[in-house]
């Protein structure tokens, strides 16, 4: 029998957005909010950046998952709710699943909500006992989680992807922080966390020859023409990825190949050429500086694995006392 599934619908809102991107383009160094590259076919284009050859992140977490699983899942034991943040596929929380103990729910939160219903529907259909609940916000607002309706031992944060990369060091801190608020002693975070290594590798991983980071990145213009009707000409603009040594990150841009003025929300935007406006951030740690960041929001490390060539790391997080 098919279960139906009730979606707690926040509402991730455009309008919201508009404000942020005018006052990000307003800036010095031009800058948009990642969660925009999230629209339908970003998350496509997403989903086939995670299968890439130079896209390393996801198979080696995968990997790192895969060899562990029966560890992470005799620390999270039995009778557990997975709170997923930025759930997309599912991807791995499915190998997850399939090694815990009873779980008892599953609550994926996704920004995207054609990605979250399908996967929370597969997910639904593989495990019929979980009770999975999915819900459609932007996770950095203050959220209220839906409860299960079964008995929860303990609730486990999942947030896998090294989607924590995303944020600056602050925001990570203080994203934590928040997290922290909703957990007990008993609970815990299982995250995955990108580490420090060669630039060529890094760089590699966020310009593909392939092409279709670059695709990826471009998307955010074309969804701000649907969505904004704005006048971005995509052929005016060249994507371009590096590694900023001092920061710790991977920046990626769009370079203006000319001197224009683009026009969005009835005010012009001007940009000379070569000027970049800045996307996002993937911040790469090493395990202290990640072990420190996770004590100022009131986290201690209780396990780290990693593979082979410390690409990756997968960590457990306790509540400190
Ligand atoms: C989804 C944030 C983990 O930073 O590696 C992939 C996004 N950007 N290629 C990352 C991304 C370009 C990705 N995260």
């Amino acid at each position: 029998m098919q279960k139906t599934i009730e979606l707690v619908d926040y509402e991730p809102s455009t309008d919201s957005s508009l404000e942020e991107i005018m006052s990000g383009l307003g800036r010095k160094q031009k800058e948009l909010p990642c969660k925009l590259f999230y629209d339908e076919d970003g998350s496509d284009l997403y989903e086939q950046i995670t299968q890439l050859e130079a896209y390393y992140p996801t198979r080696v977490e995968s990997a790192i998952m895969r060899s562990n699983v029966s560890e992470i899942a005799s620390l999270i034991g039995p009778h557990s709710a997975i709170i997923e943040y930025g759930s997309g596929s599912s991807e791995k929380t499915r190998i997850l699943l399939r090694a815990l103990d009873s779980p008892t729910a599953y609550i994926p939160i996704d920004i995207s909500k054609e990605h979250l219903l399908r996967a929370a529907c597969d997910i639904a259909d593989e495990f019929p006992e979980l009770d999975v609940l999915p819900v459609c916000a932007d996770y950095h607002e203050n959220l209220k989680l839906p409860e299960p309706d079964s008995h929860v031992q303990k609730k486990i944060v999942y947030f896998p992807g090294s989607t924590i990369g995303n944020f600056h060091r602050g925001e990570a801190r203080d994203f934590l922080s928040r997290i922290r608020q909703i957990l007990d002693e008993e609970d815990g975070v299982l995250i995955g966390v990108d580490l420090e290594k060669d630039v060529s590798v890094l760089e590699l991983a966020y310009d593909d020859p392939e092409g279709v980071t670059a695709a990826f990145n471009l998307n955010i213009l074309r969804r701000l023409n649907r969505e904004f009707g704005a006048e971005f000409q995509l052929h005016n603009f060249t994507h371009r990825s590096l590694y900023n040594k001092e920061h710790c990150r991977i920046e990626m841009h769009l370079v203006s190949n000319l001197d224009q003025t683009v026009v969005l929300d009835g005010t012009s935007i001007d940009l000379a050429q070569g000027e970049t406006i800045w996307t996002e951030s993937s911040y790469k740690y090493t395990p202290d500086s990640f072990e420190k960041l996770t004590r100022e929001a009131g986290f201690e490390v209780e396990r780290v694995w990693t593979d082979p060539d410390q690409f990756f790391s997968v960590q457990f997080l306790k509540p400190s006392l």
